[in-house]
């Protein structure tokens, strides 16, 4: 079965490699690219996203979107972690290819109206393109066949501020409008991405698959783990991004829960999103009051990671 997709991404190391899957698996049919800012400023993320695109050999309409949170001031991109350029500062080629004229928010409107009841929204980056969407048409909440979101965390705690994940601090207004909008939606947060870490062995089969493109995604790969090492002691790296994609093609690897989600959008707990288990009463009862939805809340991480790499290699 092929799955169209809307890929939303502020590529960044990891989302390259998940847009290299979305490129380049038989099962997914890559419909566009949508681009926010987040690890990257935005127009930094549309040229990776057509880069990505060019190198995979692929013409893939790519569309700009969200260059700031819709309320919040916006935070420095995180150039520490994936370098200015958002692939590891390794240099790069030349990009050929022009963005769509439309914008990302306009883009994703269309490709719902146009296919309803077909189309999966993977988002990966900070949400403001689906909430801009949202404002934009409000009935592609019952055209949109899911919404897969890398963000947010359950049980794990964050890894921005000590409850918050980094696409949902970097526009918690926009994720408590998306995550509460109704329509059918998985969170795939910390509790499952943080269990899966791609090797080096895993990426040096990636590299060896992918010619160029496998270039890009090992060169930026070798930054991205030096994070990883330095910070958090861990030899390799967390692939958040693809998993939003192994959970879409392989959710037998997944333990999911159904719920109530809320997003804090300010004071201390800003970005933290808060489930409430379907079923279980509260004495306070706003816990309940928003959409029932799924989170992912285990994984078979040595399967997702070596999905990844084979679906590469
Ligand atoms: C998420 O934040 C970004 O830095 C990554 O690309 C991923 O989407 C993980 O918290
Ligand atoms: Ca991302």
């Amino acid at each position: 079965m092929s799955h169209p997709i809307i890929f939303d991404t502020d590529p960044g190391v990891d989302d390259a490699q998940a847009i290299a899957i979305a490129l380049r698996h038989p099962e997914i049919d890559l419909l566009g690219l949508t681009t926010t800012y987040g690890n990257v400023d935005v127009e930094t993320a549309t040229h990776n996203a057509l880069l990505l695109s060019e190198l995979a050999g692929r013409e893939i309409p790519v569309a700009q979107g969200a260059a700031a949170p819709l309320v919040k001031a916006r935070h420095p991109p995180p150039a520490h972690i994936h370098g200015t350029n958002g692939l590891g500062d390794i240099e790069l080629p030349p990009v050929q290819g022009k963005a769509d004229p439309r914008s990302a928010a306009q883009f994703i409107v269309d490709t719902l109206n146009a296919r309803p009841g077909e189309v999966t929204l993977v988002a990966v980056g900070p949400v403001g393109n689906l909430a801009a969407a949202l404002q934009l048409d409000p009935t592609i909440i019952g055209k949109v066949k899911r919404v897969v979101i890398m963000g947010g965390s359950i049980r794990e705690g964050g890894n921005v501020t000590p409850v918050a994940e980094a696409n949902m601090f970097n526009d918690p207004d926009a994720a408590a409008r998306v995550l509460t909008a109704g329509w059918p939606l998985t969170l795939v947060g910390l509790d499952v991405t943080h269990r899966c870490v791609l090797t080096g062995e895993h990426m040096a089969r990636i590299e060896a698959g992918q010619g160029a493109l496998g270039k890009v995604l090992a060169g930026s790969y070798g930054f991205y783990r030096d994070f990883y090492r330095e910070f958090l002691g861990i030899d390799g790296c967390c692939p958040h991004d693809s998993c939003a994609l192994a959970w879409l093609l392989r959710p037998e690897l997944f333990t999911t829960s159904r719920g109530h989600l809320t997003v804090a959008t300010a004071g201390d707990a800003e970005g933290q999103t808060i489930f409430a288990p379907e079923g279980r009463g509260f004495i306070e009862t706003r816990w309940s009051r928003t959409p029932l939805v799924e989170v992912c809340l285990g994984v078979d991480g040595e399967a997702v990671s070596d999905w990844i790499a084979d679906t590469l290699a």
